[in-house]
């Protein structure tokens, strides 16, 4: 269900993604913006404001780790289900986050781009990215349903 231009602007991004920097930002920002988020991490040590979230290396290692794993959907698009079929078990069965956040991480990291690429990142793109991340929080999700 992508379209040949999909995948183009898909991939064409993701080539100049820096996966450490985009990656500790999401999930530094979801913890801000989303706080009840923070439960999850409680053995990260410090995230009692803003500025103590943004230099916590664990978050930074954590968010790293999870924007890798979405490049793992962008060379499978064609088979996300299958790709976060393990992710799915850990997320729903063992570790039970919500699938709201899902999608609010997803839609942080479209935001996170946006401000990375700025002009670079069209309405166009913007659309292929949102799916993206859409799939991949359906595909997550998928032990609960
Ligand atoms: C662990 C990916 C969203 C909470 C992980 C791991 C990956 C990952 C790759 C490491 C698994 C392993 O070590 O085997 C993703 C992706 C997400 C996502 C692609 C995209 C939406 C979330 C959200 C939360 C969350 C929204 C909670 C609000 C956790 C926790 C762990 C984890 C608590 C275990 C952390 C630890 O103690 O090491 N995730 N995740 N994840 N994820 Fe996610």
């Amino acid at each position: 269900h992508w379209s040949a231009e999909e995948k183009q602007l898909i991939s064409s991004i993701w080539g100049k993604v820096n996966v450490e920097e985009c990656g500790a930002e999401a999930l530094a920002r979801l913890l801000i913006v989303y706080p009840w988020t923070q439960r999850f991490f409680s053995n990260f040590g410090n995230l009692s404001s803003p500025t103590a979230i943004v230099g916590n290396p664990k978050v930074r290692a954590h968010g790293k780790k999870v924007l890798t794993s979405f490049g793992e959907a962008v060379k499978n698009l064609d088979n996300i289900k299958g790709t976060y079929s393990k992710l799915s078990e850990l997320h729903c069965e063992k570790l039970h986050v919500d699938p709201e956040n899902f999608r609010l991480l997803g839609d942080i990291l479209v935001i996170v781009l946006a401000s990375h690429f700025g002009r670079d990142f069209t309405p166009a793109c913007q659309f292929a990215w949102q799916k993206l991340v859409g799939v991949v929080a359906h595909a997550l999700a998928r032990r609960y349903h």
